[in-house]
Order: structure tokens, then C-alpha cells, then sequence
């Protein structure tokens, strides 16, 4: 321990020339100490970090206190705060005061003027049954009913909305869409049911709802009405709810964004500073057509009128009536009408930039990640997770003034303002400052939340941090006493129990990297590792119910997921433990041997699929197959070599560090991919009907899904983006390997 050395170095300093017994345990002692010293100061071998590894997870461990989470959690979930308003500029300041405070060494609150979307306050959305006369029989409520906390009443509260909705008052005839994903619509059509000029009422839960509005719009709809069906949201039935279980209660509502690309939608690609460029909001990528979302007690209302054909046997939910396709209601002439009065509006966002700056390195930045804006208060999301990122820094300053240490590398905390309207602060800064950050970035570990259940460890991770991750989660204790009693005494080990790995036995299972939080311009516009965890629920049931509602209360977090607030604390520990890991370790841990197995398993998984179709089209693998080929061997040279590396050469550790660094950002094409100009990293995107979910070499299964039912020209146009595309990824792998040797020829 760092402290002990102290003493022992100042009793040294005091020895007296006396006698001889005294003089050698001195000297002893100052032996031990120089010997620890020289330990401190030289830059020990590879994996072996300098200040002792073991007293600073030691520390964290220690350090990290349930109660003090737990007044942060109360203090954010305190009242409304969502992008864009006086409550989240006011926490933005909170959270910069209180970085101050504990010394961060920079702190810096970095406003961004961008678009954001708001309902009327005192007018809500409504959609209404309306008879033959126009008359309305039957309206939906404009607000979630306060049940349990005293702060649901809070006048702040926004009417229930879909963020970028357009406005718009209309009336026609509903269609139901199941869970709105493209094969649904599909589905729709042929069963001869058009959705062109009708509203569709589809269910949340399968994919991002901005895809289900897209697929609705692109289709000609003339409205969308969203909503939480209970065979999800409450399967243990109505009276099994909030706040007596996690399950949603008949009044709740998720409000969420339906705007398909992110950030800023008018500064795409640049950030939304002074000097900016804006667009013309028609001309953005804001949907054309209003989308609302309602509970499962106003959509019974509308189901319950609705006619036409009954729904196929899956598409039934959990409600008590005949689910229906429409169009239309069963009495002729009646309608359905939608009054909808979301608007965008121009607004200031922050986000918040705190430092501890590196000793050796710090123009070397590791990056901690969370956003700090809510739909409502943000018990769950993100709240949890800010509560957390605020003791990590609490927790690492306090290692810094109690230990001495300071990190290798730079350990930047960032608190991102409207991450729920569309990643907004997250992506302009990460457009503001790209090619610093792809220049110095080691990673970025993002905690949207901590809790969303308390099940098991969710992780999604690039296949460089995998080693980061497991190391870490085998070093932190088990905060589920039954999983402890079970054999299961770190949290490592539940995860591998519980979500394992189906191709590693033995191995818990990690996903790839989708959209869907903070992390997502790090990795596919930038190129930098990243990682993304929390606690989960079972994915067996699998929503979170009460995600974006006015029930997601601090009583949630602090009564029924966790009480004690030992999961919280846990998944904190993990957080600092990988943060002083990637920010120590001299030579960076990269897994170079997970990456090389990742892409060879998704180059088998694409062939099994594909390989009939690609070989039939004449179209040769071979040096795809052989650039992943060589992308193993420049992996198990550069391995080799390190062995090698003298470590106390400050240039050739910088030198393989750079190299590490570089296999990441060699993956970005600055074209994007086909079609989709904003996502640049070629192994991994999200998938393209479902913003949420990670694909590998998305850009090639996306160019042939379901090529064989388009036109003939259309296939035409399909099988040149696969091959240009092909010969693009064949060409980033190569150059990955390549950025492992040290030369160009
Ligand atoms: C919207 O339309 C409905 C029914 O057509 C009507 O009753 C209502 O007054 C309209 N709302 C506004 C704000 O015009
Ligand atoms: C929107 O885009 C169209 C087509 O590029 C262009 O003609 C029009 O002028 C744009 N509108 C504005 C207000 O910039
Ligand atoms: C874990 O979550 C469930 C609800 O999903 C809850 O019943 C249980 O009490 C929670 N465990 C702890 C320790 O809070
Ligand atoms: C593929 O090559 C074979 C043999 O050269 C040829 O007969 C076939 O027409 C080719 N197919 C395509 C789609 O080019």
C-alpha cells in the first residue's frame, strides 16, 4: 500500500547512527521501501502497472458506499428533468459544482444549441373514438395517474408524448401492427391490409420505436399510436403492478423519441456550435407524420372498437378483447381521431467534461460515460447511472488524495445533456471534437443505467475490451447473496451462469455493440473501443416495464430493484475498477485474439447464410477470407513481440500502444456504409430495422436480406454494394493488420 510505504520511507529518513541492531532493520526497512519505490517509479512489465493494481481495486472496493449512491439517486430523481430545461441545466450545474468540489483537475460545462421537441403543457395529445357525427365517445388521458410517490404529482410532469412527433389533428381509420417491425408491415400487406392514409397502432417492445414510426411513414401512414401491451408490460395480470410489483400499470405511458437518426437533426454530421450550418426542419430528418404513445388502459379503448378481420393467433395480447386488424372501427362511420400538438423547438443542451489528468500520458484519454437527462425523473434511467458515474468520480479522487495516485492516462467523466431526444450531446460533441478524441481515445465505457432488473451483468462490448470486462467482473464481489451462497462469490460468476455464452462454454455472453446510448459515436463514427454495462432482468421476461414512464421513481430502484442498493454499487465498483485498468495498465490489455475469433466467426456466420447466394453471383471470398486470415497471424506476431518490448523504452511503449490503438479506428470507412453515411465502422453497426441490436458486417447481410424477392434491377443494384462494399472491409482488415507491423512494406 502506498500509504504504509510513506511511513516507512519518513521513519528511515530519521535514523540515528546507533545501535547495530536498530541500524539493520532499519536499513531493512529502507530496503523494502526502495525496492517498493523503485517499483512506483519505474514503469514495471507489461500488466503490472506501476502503483500495485491490487491496493487500488482493494480501494475501490472499499470505497464505493451503497448510502452515498443512494443520496445522489434521491437527489436526481428528485423532479422532472429532461432535455433541454431549466431542471436539466440546473443538474448539469449540480453535477460540475460537485465535480469541482471533490478536485477534478478540469471541468467544463459545453453547451450545444440543437432541436428538441416538446408536448403543450397545458393541451395535451389526445386521441379520441369518434361516432358517426364526429362526436367523441371515448378520449384517452393526456397524463400518467399518480400512484405511489408524492413526486409523481409534481406539476412538471410533461402530458404523455413522442419526442419529434409532428403535430397535427387528424381523424381516420386504425390499423393494428403488432410490434410495427418490417416484417409486421410485411405481413400486413399480405394479408391485404394497407396501412397508406390510416393510423397504426403498433405495440412497443421489439424494436426502437423510431423504426416502427419510419416503417409506418414510409408506407404512407397518416399517424402512429404507440403503447405497452400488458402480456409483456404485466404478465403477472392488472393487479400485479406498480407499485406493488415492477410491472406497468394500467395508466402508464413510455415517452421516448421517434426520430430515427441522431443527434442534432438539424446539423447533421457537424456540431451544433455558433458557426453551424442548420438545416431546414422540413429538409431534416424529423418524422413527417404525429406519433403518440398511450397505456395499455386507453388502447383497450381502441381495440375494443375496432372491426375488420380478426389478428393472427401471435399478434394477440394480454388484453381482454378480440384483437382486430381494421381497417376501421366495427360501427360504420365511426373514427378514430389523433390531436397531437408535440412541436420542436430550438433549446440549449449541456454536457458536462470532468478530468483527472494522466501523470505519464495525458493526451491519452480513457472515458466514462453517462447522460443525465430524463423523461421524467429518471429513477432507472439514466439517473441510476448518474448516480453511479458521480460516485466513481467521488471514489477515484478520493484514491488520488488518499494514495497519491494519479492515473497513467487521463480518466474523463462526461455527462451527457438529451441523450434521450437522439444521443444529442453525446454525438455533437464526438462531431465537435472527432478527430482529437479518434487520436487520443484508449475507450469509452458508457453506464446509460445500472439497474434495469437485477438479474444478471449485461455487457455490450467490442471484442478489444472483452478481457477489460471479465477481468474486472471476477474481481468484484457478488452484491446477490443466494447467488453467493450458491457457490457464486463474484459477479463474474452469476453473469456466466445466468447469460451464458452459447459458442464459449463457460463464458458469460456479451452482445454486440447496437445504437441506443452514448457510446454510439465513439464506436461507429470514431472507431474507439467501447463498452456498455448494467444489471438486467431476466431476459426470459424480456422489457423493462416501467422504462420511460412517471413510475420509474427513485421508490423503483430503492424499494423493489435494489434494495440496499448493493447492485448498484457493484456494477459502480466494476465501472472504476476497468477505468484505472485501461487508464494504468502500461501497455494496453486489448484482446487482439477475441477480435481475430470475432471476425472469423462472423465471416462463418455470413457464409452459412449467404455463401450459396454469393457463389452463385460468382463473387470470390478468397481475399476477404484471406485478409481475416492475416489479420490473425499480424495479431499473434504483435503478441510475440511484446514479449520482447523493452519496457523501459518510453517510445517503443507509446509506439505499440499507438498501434493498439489504431486497430479499432483502422475499421472506419469516412464513406459509411452503403446507404447509411453515419455509421462508419465496417465490422460492427446497428441493424438496420432495428436501431437497438449490433450486427456484424451489417453492410453485407443488409445488401442481401431479402434480395431474392426484389426486381431484377434491383438486385443489380444490391450485388454492386455487396462487392464494393466487400472489397472495402477486405481493405480495412488489411489495414488493421497492417497497423500492427512496424512499417508499410
Ligand atoms: C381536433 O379534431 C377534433 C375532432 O375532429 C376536434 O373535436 C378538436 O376540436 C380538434 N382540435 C383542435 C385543437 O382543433
Ligand atoms: C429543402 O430542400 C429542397 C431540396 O433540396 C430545397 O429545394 C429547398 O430549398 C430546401 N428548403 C429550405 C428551406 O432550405
Ligand atoms: C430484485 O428484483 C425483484 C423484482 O424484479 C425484487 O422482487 C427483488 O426484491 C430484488 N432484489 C433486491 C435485492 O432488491
Ligand atoms: C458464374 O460462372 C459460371 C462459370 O464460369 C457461369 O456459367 C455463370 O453464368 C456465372 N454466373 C454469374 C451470375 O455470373
Amino acid at each position: 500500500m502506498v500509504d504504509s510505504l510513506r511511513v516507512h520511507l519518513i521513519s528511515s529518513e530519521r535514523k540515528m547512527p546507533g545501535q547495530r541492531l536498530i541500524f539493520l532493520v532499519l536499513s531493512g526497512l529502507t530496503f523494502l521501501a526502495l525496492v517498493a519505490l523503485s517499483l512506483l517509479l519505474t514503469k514495471g512489465s507489461r500488466g503490472t502497472p506501476r502503483h500495485g493494481r491490487e491496493s487500488a481495486d482493494d480501494f475501490i472496493i472499499k470505497e464505493v458506499d451503497p448510502e452515498s449512491i443512494r443520496n445522489y439517486l434521491r437527489h436526481l430523481t428528485s423532479r422532472p428533468h429532461p432535455g433541454g430545461t431549466k431542471a436539466e441545466e440546473e443538474n448539469a450545474h449540480w453535477v460540475a459544482d460537485s465535480w469541482r468540489a471533490l478536485g477534478l483537475d478540469e471541468v467544463h460545462l459545453v453547451p450545444y444549441d440543437v432541436l428538441l421537441s416538446y408536448p403543450k403543457n397545458n393541451i395535451p395529445n389526445l386521441v379520441r373514438v369518434l361516432d358517426a357525427a364526429g362526436q367523441a365517445v371515448w378520449t384517452s388521458h393526456g397524463w400518467q395517474k399518480p400512484l405511489y410517490s408524492p413526486e409523481e404529482s409534481s406539476p412538471d410532469v410533461l402530458p404523455n408524448f413522442n419526442a419529434y412527433s409532428a403535430p397535427g389533428n387528424i381523424t381516420g381509420d386504425v390499423v393494428y401492427a403488432y410490434f410495427g417491425r418490417e416484417k409486421d408491415f410485411k405481413q400486413l400487406e399480405d394479408l391485404g391490409v394497407s396501412v397508406k392514409g390510416k393510423i397504426v397502432l403498433a405495440r412497443y417492445g421489439e424494436v426502437f420505436r423510431a423504426n416502427i414510426a419510419w416503417a409506418a411513414e414510409k408506407r404512407g401512414a397518416a399517424g402512429v399510436i404507440l403503447y405497452t401491451d400488458p402480456q409483456q408490460y404485466a404478465p403477472l395480470g392488472e393487479d400485479a403492478v406498480y407499485p406493488n410489483t415492477v410491472y406497468m400499470p394500467a395508466s402508464g405511458v413510455q415517452a421516448g423519441t421517434v426520430l430515427l437518426a441522431d443527434g442534432d437533426p438539424l446539423t447533421p454530421f457537424y456540431p451544433s456550435v455558433e458557426s453551424a450550418y442548420r438545416l431546414a426542419e422540413e429538409n431534416s430528418s424529423v418524422p413527417k407524420i404525429p406519433v403518440q404513445p398511450v397505456s395499455y388502459g386507453d388502447a383497450r379503448e381502441i381495440l375494443r372498437h375496432m372491426g375488420g378481420p380478426e389478428a393472427p393467433a401471435e399478434w394477440r395480447g394480454g388484453l381482454d378483447v378480440t384483437y382486430r386488424l381494421g381497417p376501421g372501427m366495427a360501427e360504420a362511420g365511426w373514427t378514430l381521431g389523433l390531436e397531437v400538438h408535440t412541436h420542436n423547438a430550438r433549446a440549449t443542451t449541456y454536457d458536462v467534461v470532468g478530468v483527472i489528468r494522466g501523470s505519464e500520458e495525458p493526451d491519452r484519454y480513457v472515458i466514462l460515460g453517462n447522460h443525465r437527462d430524463a423523461w421524467v425523473f429518471g429513477g432507472v434511467d439514466p439517473s441510476s447511472g448518474t448516480a453511479a458515474l458521480l460516485e466513481v468520480t467521488r471514489v477515484l479522487t478520493s484514491l488520488k488524495d488518499q494514495t497519491g495516485w494519479r492515473p497513467r492516462r487521463s480518466v474523463v467523466v462526461c455527462s451527457w445533456g438529451s441523450e434521450e431526444y437522439g444521443l444529442v450531446g453525446s454525438k455533437e460533441w464526438a462531431e465537435q471534437f472527432g478527430k482529437q478524441l479518434m487520436d487520443r481515445t484508449v475507450a469509452y465505457i458508457n453506464v446509460d443505467l445500472t439497474i434495469e432488473g437485477n438479474y444478471s451483468l449485461r455487457t455490450l462490448s467490442a471484442p478489444l475490451l472483452y478481457d477489460t470486462v471479465f477481468e474486472a467482473a471476477a474481481k468484484v464481489p457478488n452484491p446477490d447473496a443466494a447467488e453467493v451462497a450458491a457457490g457464486r462469490p463474484m459477479v463474474y460468476d452469476t453473469w456466466a451462469a445466468r447469460l451464458p455464452d452459447g459458442d464459449h462454454p463457460g463464458r458469460p455472453r456479451v452482445d454486440l455493440v447496437g445504437s441506443g446510448s452514448d457510446y454510439r459515436s465513439f464506436m461507429h463514427n470514431l472507431g474507439v473501443p467501447v463498452l456498455d454495462i448494467c444489471y438486467t432482468y431476466d431476459p426470459k421476461v424480456n422489457v423493462e416495464p416501467l422504462y420511460h414512464t412517471l413510475y420509474e421513481t427513485f421508490a423503483l430502484v430503492d424499494e423493489l430493484y435494489d434494495k440496499g442498493f448493493g447492485f448498484q454499487a457493484a456494477l459502480t465498483r466494476l465501472w472504476a475498477i476497468m477505468a484505472v485498468d485501461l487508464a494504468d495498465t502500461q501497455v494496453l490489455k486489448f484482446s487482439l485474439k477475441e477480435y481475430s475469433s470475432f471476425l472469423a466467426d462472423a465471416q462463418e456466420e455470413l457464409l452459412q447464410e449467404y455463401g450459396d447466394l454469393i457463389s452463385a453471383r460468382n463473387i470470390s471470398m478468397a481475399y476477404f477470407k484471406k485478409a481475416i486470415e492475416g489479420f490473425s497471424q499480424a495479431t499473434d506476431m504483435f503478441i510475440d513481440d511484446l514479449d520482447h518490448l523493452d519496457t523501459s523504452n518510453v517510445l517503443a511503449v507509446r509506439r505499440v500502444n499507438d498501434q493498439l490503438m489504431m486497430v479499432e479506428r483502422s475499421f472506419i470507412d469516412p464513406r459509411g456504409l452503403p446507404d447509411r453515411p453515419d455509421y462508419n465502422h465496417v465490422v460492427m453497426a446497428p441493424s438496420v430495422s432495428d436501431s437497438y441490436s449490433g450486427t456484424a458486417f451489417s453492410g453485407l447481410s443488409d445488401a442481401l436480406d431479402g434480395i431474392l424477392d426484389l426486381e431484377p434491377s434491383q438486385q443489380e443494384e444490391r450485388w454492386v454494394h455487396f462487392a464494393q462494399h466487400l472489397a472495402a472491409i477486405t481493405h480495412y482488415i488489411n489495414t488493421a493488420a497492417k497497423v500492427l507491423s512496424d512499417d508499410l512494406w
